[in-house]
Order: C-alpha cells, then sequence, then structure tokens
C-alpha cells in the first residue's frame, strides 16, 4: 500500500505518519508538504531514513508538481491533512484558507481521478458545523448537523467537504471525510492554545484568554485521532463523514488553570484579552457513527493526556524554541499587541 500524506511536516500529519509507519511496516508513506510557517521537518527527523518514507516539498495547489508525483508513486490512497489550519490567521487573512483549502483540495482530487485510486481521505474539523450553546449540554454535533461555519478556517473547510462529497456523486471519486474536534500532544505548533500556554508559562509570560475564557472545546488526544483515520481509511465505507470526539468538553480557562497547576506557575500569569472575532462558543461531537460502524473509541483520558502533552514541550524545548525565536515573534506581537485590555 502506497498512501500519499499531505501536510505531514505539521501537528496531526507527522503523528499520523509515525502511526502508520509503526501500525504498518509494509507501507509506503509519501509526505507532501509545501513547509508553511506551521510546516517543520525537524519534526520528521526520526523517520526521515526509514526506506519506507519519502518526504517531497510540494504545495497542493500545485497541479503539476502533483501531477508528476502522482505519476511516479501511483499512489493507492491519499490522505489530506495539508492545510492552513489557524482560525485567527484566517481572520487576518483568508485569502490564502480558500487557496489551500479548497483549490488545493481540488487539484488532489483531479490527480485521484486522472489516475485512480482506492482511497481520497478528507480531514476536516467540527468547525464546520458552527457552534452550540453553553447552556444546551445536550446538544451534539452529529454527521446530519447542517453545515454551518463561523470564520473563514471553518468556512474553507466546509467548502472543501462540500466538494469532496461533489466528487464522490459526480464522479464516482472513492472518498471519506472525518470531522474531528480540538486535538493536543506533541508537535502541536504553539500558535495554538494548549502549546501557546504551556510554551508561555514555561517562560512566565502573560495567558492570554480570549473574553471571559468560558469558551468550550471538546479535547482529544492526536494519538486517538490518527487510529480513528487509519480505521475510516481503512474500513469506512465510501461518500460517508465520519464524526470523531472523545466526549471531552472543557472550558478554555480551566484548561489554562490546569496547565498553571502542573507546571507550578501562578494563576497571576493569566491576563484576559479582547475576544476573538465570531468566537465559537462550544463544540461537542457526537461520535456514535465511528463507534458503532467501526468500533472506534478514544483510548487517552484527558488528565493523562495532558501530563504526557507538558512532558513532552519540558523534554522537547529546542523544537520549540527553534520555533519561537522565529517568525513566530513578529506574529506573536502582531496578535497580541492587538488585544491588550
Ligand atoms: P498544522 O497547521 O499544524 O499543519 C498543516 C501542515 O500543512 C503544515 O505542515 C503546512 O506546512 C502544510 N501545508 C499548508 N499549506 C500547504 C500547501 N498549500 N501545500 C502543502 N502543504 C501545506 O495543522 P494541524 O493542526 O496538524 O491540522 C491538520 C489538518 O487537520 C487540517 O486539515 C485541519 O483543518 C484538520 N484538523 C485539525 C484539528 C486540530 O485540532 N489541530 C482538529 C480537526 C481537524
Ligand atoms: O475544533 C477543531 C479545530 O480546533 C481545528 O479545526 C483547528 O484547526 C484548530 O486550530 C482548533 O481551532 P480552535 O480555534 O478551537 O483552536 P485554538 O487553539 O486556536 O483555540 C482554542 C480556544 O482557545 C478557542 O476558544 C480560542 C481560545 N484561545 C486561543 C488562543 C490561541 C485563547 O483564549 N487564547 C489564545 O491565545
Amino acid at each position: 500500500m502506497k498512501i500519499i500524506v499531505t501536510g505531514g511536516a505539521g501537528f496531526i500529519g507527522s503523528n499520523f505518519i509515525f502511526h502508520m509507519l509503526n501500525t504498518y511496516p509494509n507501507y509506503r508513506i509519501i509526505c507532501v508538504d509545501k513547509l508553511t510557517y506551521a510546516g517543520n521537518l525537524s519534526t520528521l527527523k526520526s523517520v526521515m531514513d526509514n526506506s519506507n518514507f519519502r518526504f517531497i516539498k510540494i504545495d497542493i495547489c500545485d497541479s503539476e508538481a502533483i501531477e508528476q508525483l502522482f505519476m511516479e508513486e501511483k499512489p493507492d490512497m491519499v490522505v489530506n491533512f495539508a492545510a492552513e489550519s489557524h482560525v485567527d490567521r484566517s481572520i487576518e487573512n483568508p485569502g490564502i484558507f480558500l487557496e489551500t483549502n479548497i483549490m488545493g483540495t481540488a487539484v488532489l482530487m483531479d490527480a485521484c481521478r486522472k489516475h485512480g485510486i482506492k482511497r481520497y481521505h478528507q480531514v476536516s474539523t467540527d468547525e464546520v458545523y458552527g457552534d452550540l450553546p453553553l447552556d444546551r449540554p445536550d446538544l451534539l454535533f452529529t454527521e446530519e448537523t447542517p453545515l454551518y461555519a463561523s470564520s473563514p478556517y471553518s468556512s474553507s473547510k466546509a467548502g472543501a467537504d462540500l466538494l469532496v462529497l461533489a466528487y464522490f456523486r459526480t464522479y464516482g471519486l472513492p472518498v471519506t471525510i472525518s470531522r474531528c474536534s480540538n486535538n493536543y500532544g506533541p508537535y502541536h505548533f504553539p500558535e495554538k492554545l494548549i502549546p501557546l500556554m504551556i510554551v508561555n508559562a514555561l517562560n512566565n509570560k502573560p495567558l492570554p484568554v480570549y473574553g471571559d475564557g468560558k469558551n468550550v472545546r471538546d479535547w482529544l488526544y492526536v494519538e486517538d485521532h490518527c487510529k480513528a483515520i487509519d480505521l475510516i481509511i481503512h474500513k469506512g465505507r465510501e461518500g460517508e463523514v465520519y464524526n470523531v470526539g472523545g466526549h471531552n468538553e472543557m472550558a478554555n480557562i480551566d484548561i489554562v488553570k490546569l496547565i498553571c497547576k502542573e507546571l507550578g506557575k501562578s494563576e497571576d500569569l493569566i491576563t484576559y484579552v479582547t475576544d476573538r472575532k465570531g468566537h465559537d462558543r462550544r463544540y461537542a461531537i457526537d461520535p456514535t457513527k465511528i463507534h458503532t460502524e467501526l468500533g472506534w473509541l478514544p483510548e487517552t483520558k484527558f488528565e493523562d493526556g495532558i501530563k504526557k502533552t507538558i512532558q513532552w514541550y519540558l523534554d522537547n524545548r529546542e523544537w520549540w524554541e527553534d520555533i519561537i525565536s522565529g517568525e513566530y515573534q513578529h506574529y506573536y506581537k502582531k496578535m497580541y499587541e492587538s488585544k491588550k485590555e
């Protein structure tokens, strides 16, 4: 089996590559990544010498380069993680989100159509459903929940999902889609809530909480997401959407306080800042379909996963110190100077 994994130098894609190379020693994994600010080759250093692994720097919007790669590799499957993934950046600059997340998806699927493929898998997000109220804990996102995206990021992902389903219906392309909740774990880029708070706390810097801090996310350890995708690409039904989430809803402020406690830092570091525009209030996934059809259940409890994650950031300072010493500083200044309250 030959699988092209796009966006494999990013957070979830890299964890998926490690999972696949460990689980299927006979598979060949080809990682396609443009190496944007979020892609980091050092993340993949442990697999670079693996003879079943190839890295190639390509923009998924570059149809010629993608065509060339398909001719060379003749892949059996494509798993598309490549995306602009940060909501705050999409609010600043939507254009690149439309290019990569929608046009890039079309380029990949056109190559799949031309060359034939066993499976095209789109890694999507629960954010395509919009948000849920805080006072209705009974409401969860199911696969039937209408798409109602709030941000340029989530609407670009929703657009891509519609395109994927259109390629299934129009061309019979064998597709699947997973819509997962918030992931956390190793190699998470420190612009996102959990790694940003860990890194800032370790540096005794303010911990910027948006709005009232009561927004809720449904957190899943990244390895559990990777296992879900593994099941879907092998056993999932073509043309189907699978929600992935672990019934682990938490308010942002409680996560930040937990990180302070685990690191022995004072909660005085917590600073409430201007809210994100259009900030989604609550996400919560109903994972019944993937559980009953494919037998998937999350394995890592949040109490354990967050400890493992914090320990990873303590043990891998070089990885994130390299990141925050570069372009990230300009990003941080631009985003957070304007949020000061
Ligand atoms: P990430 O930002 O950490 O990584 C994205 C990767 O894609 C980077 O390596 C980047 O270099 C690469 N990339 C970006 N544009 C590219 C292009 N044009 N061509 C080739 N490569 C390109 O993102 P992530 O958090 O690992 O998310 C991966 C996927 O999972 C995304 O599609 C995202 O929408 C989805 N998702 C993320 C979460 C989450 O909690 N992080 C949850 C659900 C779904
Ligand atoms: O739900 C899945 C989505 O989760 C993925 O599709 C996205 O790619 C991923 O980035 C993530 O989106 P969120 O917007 O939920 O994640 P983020 O880490 O940016 O923010 C989580 C919550 O924390 C959100 O309510 C905003 C808040 N926040 C975030 C940052 C970066 C803060 O309060 N302060 C911060 O500095």
